[in-house]
């Protein structure tokens, strides 16, 4: 089976697709490496030297070279569905195309903290770049036979799901992705909560202040309560609350 990776720069398409190859013993092609080893470049050298056009025919070219292959694992680079070419290459391929999906927070995040040079992000004003990531969510969209998505997962974790899915993969499937997505981030959140916690413990603790402060709790319900109205029932919050608050109370009680 061929396995390729779709989705925007930054989305962890060549660490994903490392990991994936690794893990079910197949070869891996990473795109940008093929063509930066056929031109003896990096991607920005050649990008900025032949401009977008031939850089394109390149990757078509190496492309179609690489689904030669039966058993593989290839991660792309972000624009391979820029071009007509690629993205029927793509489709015809007969592979397993996956997109990784990563919200605008999340790749801008995770291509400010990496080091290789992205030719069409460098340079770019900010509101230029999003328009480049919502243009091509359509065209990953149509290209992709599968949606994982990425936003609160590590590779382990991105790598699994498609490891779980690959043989059938469904919409719900992508639903569910983004479930656990949401679980991830609300833990982090959570975990994040708690650590606050400890710095307000330790200054109820200094100044003497009691741990529970009823008022505060009744208030951040009612203010809660409007807040979500129509969108989450009171009982939900009521509960959220009661769990979240208990535990930041015998977290702080601990302290003391
Ligand atoms: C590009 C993404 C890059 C690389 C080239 C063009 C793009 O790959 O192919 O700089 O048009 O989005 P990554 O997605 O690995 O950054």
């Amino acid at each position: 089976m061929k396995i390729i990776l779709i989705g925007f720069m930054g989305v962890g398409k060549s660490t994903v697709g490392n990991n994936l190859a690794e893990v079910l013993h197949k070869p891996f092609i990473d795109l940008d490496s093929m063509i930066e080893e056929h031109t003896g470049q990096s991607i920005p050298n050649f990008f900025s030297k032949v401009g977008e056009g031939s850089f394109r025919t390149i990757e078509a070219n190496l492309l179609t070279k690489a689904l030669q292959m039966e058993e593989v694992v290839i991660s792309t680079g972000g624009g391979v569905v820029e071009t007509r070419q690629c993205v029927d290459i793509l489709r015809k391929s007969g592979g397993l195309v996956i997109w990784l999906n990563g919200t605008f927070s999340t790749v801008t995040d995770r291509l400010l903290n990496t080091v290789v040079d992205r030719p069409l992000l460098s340079g770019k004003p900010l509101p230029d770049f999003f328009n480049l990531w919502k243009r091509r969510q359509n065209i990953y969209a149509d290209t992709a036979n599968f949606e994982v998505i990425t936003d609160h997962k590590n590779i382990t974790e991105i790598s699994n799901e498609i490891i779980q899915h690959m043989d059938h993969p469904t919409k719900f499937d992508t639903l569910r992705s983004q479930i656990d997505s949401f679980d991830n981030a609300t833990l982090q959140q959570l975990a994040a909560r708690m650590t606050v916690v400890d710095q307000v413990a330790l200054i109820k603790k200094n100044h003497k202040i009691p741990v529970l402060q009823t008022a505060r709790m009744a208030n951040m319900r009612q203010r809660l309560n409007k807040a979500f109205v129509g969108k989450l029932s009171n009982e939900l919050i009521e509960e959220y609350m009661t769990f979240v608050t208990g535990a930041a109370i015998s977290r702080e009680e601990q302290q003391i």
